[in-house]
C-alpha cells in the first residue's frame, strides 16, 4: 500500500481552495512537513529535468520568487515572462492560446493573472498540470495553503482554531480561498474585522451559512482580540475604481505591539504589508509573517513535487 505522501493528488490542475478536501489537504500538509525537512539541507534533485513555466501578469515578490526557488532547490528550472505589457497577450494573444504555447515548452505552470477566472480559463485547456498563483479578486490556492500549514505549525492545531480576518475581506483572495479551505476543519469559528464598504463577499459568508461555520462581522479590531490567529491583510489599492475611496479606508485598522499586550494570539499577512502592522509587533512572538513567508516555498515545493508525480 501507498503510504500518504505517495499518494498522487486526485487532480491535475489547482485553481480553487474549493476543489480540495480533507484527505487532499492532509496529504498536502504530510508532504509539506517532508518539503521543511529537505529545504533544511538544501534542497534535493527531484525535479531535474523539469522545467516550470512561471507567468505572472500582476506584480509579485512572494509568490513569484517563492515557486521559482521552490523548483530549482528540487533541481528543476524555470521560463518566466511577467507583465501583459511584455508578452504576446497585449497583442490579443487568449489565456487559452498562451497555454497551448506554453504547454508545448514546460512540464507545470504556474500563473498570476489579473482576471478572475482566468485560471478556471487556463486549466480547462492547459496540457500539463496548471497552478493558480493568483487571478485578480478571486483566489489564490496556494497561498491559503501555506497559510494552513503554518496555522497548524503555529497553534499545533486545526480543529477548532478560532481565526480572526482583518481588513479588505471583499478584494482580498488570501481571505476567500483560506476561509473555504478552513471549513474542511471542525468547529473552526471566524471574526470578519472589516469596514462596511469592504465586508466578506456573499460568495464565503453564504458557504459559512451552508456548512454551519460560526462566524461574526464587526468593524472593532477590539472585539477579534480574543482569537488563536489574527490574520491582517492590505487593502488592494488595484482593485478599487476611485483612489479617494481607497486613501479612505487603507489604514482604518494597524495592530500595533499594545493591542498584543498579554495575548498569545499569533499574528498572520500574506503580505505585502503597507502600514496595517506595525514595525513594533515585528520582534514579539506572536509576529508569524515572515516564517509563513518561509513556509511558501515549503508548500510550493510540495505542490510541484506531488502535481509532478515526484513526492
Ligand atoms: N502573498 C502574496 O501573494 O504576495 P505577492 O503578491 O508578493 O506574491
Amino acid at each position: 500500500m501507498l503510504s500518504t505522501s505517495k499518494m498522487p493528488l486526485p487532480f491535475r490542475h489547482l485553481t480553487s481552495t474549493k476543489q480540495l478536501t480533507r484527505a487532499d489537504t492532509d496529504a498536502i500538509l504530510q508532504v509539506a512537513g517532508e518539503m521543511e525537512k529537505v529545504l533544511g539541507k538544501g534542497g534535493d534533485d527531484r525535479l531535474r529535468g523539469k522545467l516550470l513555466g512561471s507567468l505572472f501578469y500582476e506584480p509579485s515578490t512572494r509568490t513569484r520568487l517563492s515557486f521559482e526557488t521552490a523548483m530549482q532547490r528540487l533541481g528543476g528550472d524555470i521560463v518566466t515572462a511577467d507583465g501583459l505589457q511584455f508578452s504576446s497577450m497585449y497583442k490579443g494573444e487568449t489565456i487559452e492560446d498562451t497555454m497551448m504555447v506554453v504547454g508545448q515548452y514546460t512540464d507545470i505552470i504556474c500563473m498570476r493573472h489579473p482576471e478572475q477566472g482566468s485560471a478556471d480559463r487556463a486549466a480547462a485547456v492547459c496540457p500539463v498540470p496548471f497552478i493558480n498563483a493568483g487571478d485578480g479578486p478571486g483566489q489564490h490556492p496556494t497561498q491559503a495553503l501555506l497559510d494552513l500549514f503554518t496555522i497548524e505549525k503555529e497553534c499545533k492545531k486545526l480543529d477548532g482554531i478560532h481565526i480572526t480576518m482583518v481588513g479588505d475581506l471583499k478584494f482580498g483572495r488570501t481571505v476567500h480561498s483560506l476561509s473555504f479551505l478552513l471549513g474542511l476543519y471542525k468547529d473552526v469559528r471566524f471574526t470578519l474585522v472589516s469596514p462596511k464598504e469592504l465586508m466578506m463577499p456573499p460568495k464565503v459568508t453564504s458557504f459559512f451559512e451552508e456548512k454551519k461555520i460560526s462566524f461574526a462581522q464587526t468593524e472593532k479590531l477590539e472585539e477579534g482580540l480574543d482569537a488563536d490567529i489574527v490574520y491582517m491583510t492590505r487593502v488592494q489599492k488595484e482593485r478599487f475604481e476611485e483612489v479617494k475611496q481607497y486613501e479612505a479606508l487603507k489604514l482604518k485598522y494597524v495592530l500595533t505591539a499594545e493591542h498584543l499586550k498579554g495575548r498569545k494570539i499569533v499574528v498572520l499577512h500574506p503580505l505585502p504589508r503597507v502600514g496595517e502592522i506595525a514595525p513594533d509587533v515585528d520582534p514579539l512572538p506572536n509576529a508569524a509573517y515572515f516564517r509563513q513567508v518561509r513556509n511558501g516555498v515549503v508548500m510550493r515545493m510540495a505542490l510541484l513535487a506531488m502535481l509532478l508525480g515526484k513526492a
